[in-house]
């Protein structure tokens, strides 16, 4: 299961596809994710905000995203771009947050 809430702060659940990445997961939401260069790391509307106590648990940022990341005036220590995370079972309970875009 993941949390997600939206940019007013509600909160959502579901229960995500493992080994595939959160953005196309989440875009079908319709509630700020939008993933507009599919999954290339390349537009950060895909940027969410990490409940911090799941930050170690994520892949690692890889040099891509750490590019885009650094170029979003609204980035925090704990953004991340949920194109670049698959879901795998261990990370059951990951809380988000939808962030502004970059
Ligand atoms: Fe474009 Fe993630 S979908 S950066």
């Amino acid at each position: 299961m993941l949390i997600i809430h939206d940019r007013d702060g509600a909160r959502n659940e579901f229960e995500p596809v493992e080994g595939k990445p959160l953005m196309f997961q989440l875009r079908p939401m319709k509630i700020g994710v939008i993933g507009l260069c599919n999954g290339n790391a390349v537009c950060g509307t895909c940027h969410v905000y990490v409940e911090e106590k799941w930050l170690d648990r994520l892949p690692a940022v890889e040099e891509l995203e750490e590019e885009r990341l650094a170029e979003i005036p609204e980035r925090r220590s704990n953004s991340r771009l949920t194109c670049q995370i698959e879901y795998r079972a261990d990370l059951d309970g990951l809380e988000l947050t939808v962030a502004t875009r970059g």
